[in-house]
């Protein structure tokens, strides 16, 4: 769990350290240039603090372009010692020249709550965004049919496009419970090389004695 409590003005510095980096680590200097961008609340604050970034990542055919998740602190779990997070999926996508392309979705019906809170200090997080390719970013969670009932997770994802459209939903299958019933997220997603091809998603799978992972290809 990735818990980091930069302002957003301090963000946007180390998004275009990331941008600018030379690739072929030739290069000793790293340019970089600031931008600000106002994150305005739209709804009641929960805890009143400044929305946190939860994750960075940028396109594997568009380095220049990054997609950050940020959220604002709703509680603290004291007896498993984990942030939850305000209900709601807050994408945001940075374009070289500085414009900002707002992605908030908050249906939690589909994403429950389940995935807004960290589950242990070693499993992933329930809920991760990677940039696919273009204008497409893939969202993981997990869905339940009853959350009191870890038999009933299932591990999903939806395809936004950065209009906010749902172009796609999978379901990937039953979510890892380990050991037995004790919901433990884990899973890896790896662009495909050329990324337009889709990608691999390698997850730890449950029914077996020695637990084991597998590998997907999505196109
Ligand atoms: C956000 O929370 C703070 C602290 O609780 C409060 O003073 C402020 O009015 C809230 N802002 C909005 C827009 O709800
Ligand atoms: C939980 O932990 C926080 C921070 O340590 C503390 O301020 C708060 O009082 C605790 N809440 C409960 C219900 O124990
Ligand atoms: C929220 O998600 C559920 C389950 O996918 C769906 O049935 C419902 O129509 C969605 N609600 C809205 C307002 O889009
Ligand atoms: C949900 O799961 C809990 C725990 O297994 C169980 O007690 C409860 O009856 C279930 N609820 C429904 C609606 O099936
Ligand atoms: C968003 O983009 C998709 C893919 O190009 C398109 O099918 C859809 O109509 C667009 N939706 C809106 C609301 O512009």
């Amino acid at each position: 769990m990735k818990i980091q409590s930069y302002n957003l003005r301090f963000m946007i510095i180390i998004i275009f350290l990331l941008t600018f980096l030379p690739t072929g680590l030739t290069q000793t200097t790293v340019q970089y240039s600031y931008f600000t961008y106002q994150e305005t609340s739209f709804q009641p604050n929960l805890t009143g603090t400044q929305p946190h970034i939860l994750h960075i990542d940028h396109y594997n055919d568009n380095s220049d372009t990054a997609v950050v998740r940020i959220a604002r602190v709703n509680y603290y779990k004291n007896v498993t010692k984990n942030y939850c997070y305000e209900q709601r999926l807050l994408l945001r996508v940075i374009k070289a020249d500085g414009s900002v392309i707002q992605i908030n979705y908050e249906n939690a019906t589909e994403i429950q709550d389940i995935n807004y809170c960290a589950v242990t200090t070693l499993a992933k997080n329930p809920l991760n965004i990677y940039p696919l390719f273009d204008k497409y970013i893939l969202v993981t969670y997990t869905h339940a049919t009853n959350t009191s009932d870890s038999s009933t997770y299932v591990d999903r994802g939806m395809v936004f496009h950065w209009n906010g459209t749902i172009i796609s939903k999978l379901e990937f299958g039953p979510s890892y419970l380990y050991p037995g019933t004790n919901w433990y997220p884990k899973e890896f997603i790896i662009n495909n090389i050329t990324p337009k091809n889709g990608f691999l998603r390698l997850f730890a799978a449950n029914g077996n004695e020695l637990d084991s992972f597998k590998w997907s290809q999505y196109g």
